[in-house]
């Protein structure tokens, strides 16, 4: 049996350079914290175990991980990388071996990892490094007719190293037992007084252990976020990715560039999505569907061919095929629109179920409601759902028309076939296919004169 795999994700740090309260490492990327992502690829390798070394912040890093079943160890003094892993170590099961990981890389991908890991199963150290145009501020791999020496940290570093454009990123796997021995003998004594995890490079090398660099697949994978500049930048890689992957899933994006998925989106075939789209939590997209320009979905389901025109707000809702909604419309959480529905502008849906072909195509507010099939509601009808104190269900049964400006004071109900007058406030149930109105006869006061403004 292979060794066992322990992760070490480091993210004690404080990241001074994001100016923010929050741990770096708590920032979020694409709607999840950074560590959420590291925490997310490194169950992908299938791991005993994943440990997080937290300092900054307190037990926010924790409280926020609390649904990831995670180990955390307090690194409560940030005395380097080296010490970070050494707080870790009781942790780690010595026949097994260790990935460590950082908490402000987000991008990196188990493709990347998995021959990391292989190297410490096959008793080796495994070390991502990448090559640099610009490598001013990491750690410099060190080679001697092309085997890896050491790393030497860029404070520590001559003019001749500093010129090496081979990078370390700080990725690293390597057999547990020789991981704990090294620890154990770092010192501190560099330019900045700190234990160097970069120096068990050099005492591998000295016990005779095989030090093997693997480069990242993307160059992009190994960028760590120190400030909101560099946040923004790996959103958009992270973002491009995305909209990569679903062109090339068939889907059709009006500008790759202008989206944003901040969770889980599935498309059918034919999908097609204008600019500046946001798709949050789980969004299903059927065959043929249509999402116009400036929507927020969240947590949604539409069916086949549904078509939302732009400016909607869409919430934990589904939508049956071919339906139709906006623009401007705001469909709040429950709600369920069954096929060929139309909701039109300035229209509000909230926990309101409506069957098919049944029509709201102005200015509503349908709450807390069950709505038939082949409805007409009304431009301007309001349901009345709340008394201050509790919230009541409208009914409203097939083929009902309502006259614009209604109000439905719930709990009430519509009968089949029903019409209501235009302007009716509707405080009992309306009988089935009769017309019900509440306004009063029209009148009009012969030789009535406006007020006029006084001298
Ligand atoms: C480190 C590497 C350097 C590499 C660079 C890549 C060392 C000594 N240097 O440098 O070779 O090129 O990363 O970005 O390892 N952290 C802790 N506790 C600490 C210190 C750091 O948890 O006491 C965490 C940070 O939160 C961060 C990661 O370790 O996630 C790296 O720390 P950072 O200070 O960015 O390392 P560098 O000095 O940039
Ligand atoms: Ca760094």
């Amino acid at each position: 049996m292979a060794p066992s795999l322990d992760i070490l994700i480091l993210a004690a740090g404080k990241g001074t350079r994001m100016r923010s309260d929050l741990p770096k490492v708590l920032h979020p990327l694409a709607g999840k914290p950074l560590l959420t992502h590291v925490v997310h690829t490194a169950k992908t390798l299938g791991p005993a175990r994943i440990c997080v070394v937290y300092g900054f912040g307190g037990e926010a890093v924790p409280q926020a991980m609390a649904a990831e079943d995670l180990s955390f160890v307090l690194q409560a003094e940030q005395l380097g990388t080296g010490h970070a892993v050494g707080q870790a170590l009781p942790w780690l099961v010595d026949a097994g071996v260790t990935l460590v990981l950082y908490g402000d890389v987000p991008l990196i991908r188990p493709s990347t990892l998995e021959p990391l890991v292989g190297a410490a199963r096959a008793g080796r150290v495994g070390l991502l490094s990448v090559d640099l145009d610009d490598p001013a501020g990491y750690g410099r791999i060190v080679r001697v007719d092309g085997q890896v020496i050491r790393i030497v940290e860029h404070k520590d570093a001559d003019d001749a190293e500093r010129a090496i454009r081979e990078v370390n990123t700080g990725i690293l796997a390597l057999p547990t037992a020789r991981l704990k021995a090294w620890i154990q003998g770092l010192k501190n004594d560099n330019a900045q007084g700190e234990y160097y995890l970069t120096d068990i490079i050099a005492m591998a090398v000295a016990d005779g252990v095989v030090v093997e660099t693997h480069a990242p697949a993307h160059a992009w994978e190994v960028l760590g976020v120190n400030s909101k500049a560099q946040l923004a930048e790996l959103e958009r890689i992270h973002q491009r990715e995305v909209a990569r992957g679903l062109m090339e899933a068939g889907v059709t994006l009006a500008d790759p560039a202008r989206l944003d998925v901040r969770g889980h989106i599935e498309c059918g075939r034919d999908v097609s999505i204008d600019v500046n789209c946001v798709f949050e939590g789980r969004v299903v997209l059927g065959d043929g569907a249509k999402v116009g320009a400036n929507c927020v979905l969240r947590d949604v389901e539409l069916g086949p061919g549904v078509v939302v025109q732009p400016f909607c707000h869409i919430e934990s809702a589904r939508l049956g095929a071919r339906a139709s909604i906006g623009p401007y419309a705001r469909i709040r959480p429950g709600t369920e629109l069954a096929e060929e529905v139309h909701v039109g502008n300035f229209v509000e849906l909230k926990n309101a179920q409506v069957g098919c072909n049944s029509k709201i195509n102005h200015l509503s507010y349908v709450g807390d409601a069950t709505v038939g099939r082949k409805v007409n509601i009304g431009a301007g009808t309001i349901t009345c759902n709340y008394d201050g104190a509790n919230k009541h269900r409208t009914t409203i049964e097939d083929e009902v028309f309502i006259g614009s400006d209604t109000q439905l004071v719930a709990p009430v109900t519509v009968g089949r076939g029903a019409t209501l007058g235009a302007g009716t406030t509707l405080t009992r149930d309306a009988p089935a296919g009769e017309l019900t109105l509440s306004r009063v006869k029209q009148l009009t006061l012969s030789g009535w004169q406006r007020p006029v403004k006084k001298k």
